[in-house]
């Protein structure tokens, strides 16, 4: 059974199981997420035992910082306890403590905790950026931080809503993290640029769809890019697979599997199901 680290926008938790299956991970396969953002399909593969030797993970924003730390197995809990000691008690006073902390530079080393509970605490799970100065991290982006929720008389929600889980939760989600991810190989850099893997590589890739907001960079600009470099694995004989709201181009219908709905917008909206697609990748688009 897989699990969320957090909330992030654009996350495969709930699908991570039928999109293995699909592309028929198993104890032996290679495989690289990649555009790994929270991890759903790195952690769903580790907990059906790909060992984490085989796993690589992908990613060029701030989740790169956290991944960098947890494969290496310099994330320490005993310090990530002190971040989580740190943070005022009461649920109510979280979001001021967290609009703070995205303001202030943090070290190189303390980077990963600060950013794992700016993360767990973004309202939907929207990304943020980071910049490196020397050995310090500053934040970028903007940052939105879910509020403290009671309900009143009159409110539709009758339940009070907490801003981020709590910190024994957090702490039991990053250990398991450690025991399911410690040692995979982690590139925290421009997939585009990184070198296409052989044909004894699964590559799954989950790049922000086209249009979708929320990130730290222009999903239109990068799309292609990305898209090239999936052919290019392609090319090199890996087999290539890619979630998306649509098919991409040149993609043959056979091709195409419907993996799950997600509902449109904001939690707790009547709106539409979007269908969760994942496709298989060739070497060119087919017309
Ligand atoms: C849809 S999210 C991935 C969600 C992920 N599958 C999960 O379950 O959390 C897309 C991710 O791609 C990353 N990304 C965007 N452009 C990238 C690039 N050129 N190279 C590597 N990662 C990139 C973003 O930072 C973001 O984390």
């Amino acid at each position: 059974m897989t699990f969320s680290l957090c909330r992030y926008r654009g996350q495969k938790t709930r699908f991570a199981d039928a999109i293995l299956d699909r592309i028929e991970v198993n104890g032996s396969t290679v495989l690289w997420d990649a555009c790994a953002g929270s991890g759903a399909i790195a952690l769903a593969a580790a907990a059906r035992g790909v060992p984490p030797a085989q796993i690589t993970i992908i990613e060029q924003g701030s989740w790169g910082l956290f991944w960098t730390a947890m494969a290496s197995g310099a994330f320490d809990p005993t310090r990530f306890q002190q971040h989580l000691d740190a943070m005022p008690p009461a649920q109510q006073d979280v979001t001021a403590y967290m609009k703070r902390l995205f303001t202030l530079p943090c070290s190189l080393v303390d980077a990963p905790y600060t950013f794992f509970l700016l993360q767990s605490a973004s309202v939907h799970g929207s990304a943020f950026g980071h910049q490196v100065e020397g050995d310090t991290v500053r934040w970028t982006g903007s940052y939105s931080c879910a509020k403290y929720f009671t309900p009143t008389e009159t409110s539709v929600r009758r339940y009070p809503t907490r801003v981020m889980p709590l910190a024994a939760e957090l702490m039991k989600r990053t250990r398991r993290t450690l025991e399911l991810l410690r040692g995979c190989a982690v590139i925290h850099r421009d997939v585009a640029s990184v070198p296409p893997p052989g044909p004894d590589t699964v590559v799954y890739l989950d790049p922000p769809y086209p249009g979708t907001k929320g990130y730290s960079t222009d999903t239109q600009v990068e799309f292609p890019r990305i898209e090239k470099w999936a052919r290019s694995c392609a090319t090199n004989g890996a087999r290539v697979y890619a979630s998306g709201y649509e098919a991409w181009k040149g993609v043959q219908e056979e091709d195409v599997w419907s993996v799950g709905g997600s509902r449109m917008g904001g939690a707790g909206k009547a709106k539409p199901k979007r269908q969760e697609l994942l496709m298989r990748i060739c070497s060119k688009a087919k017309v």
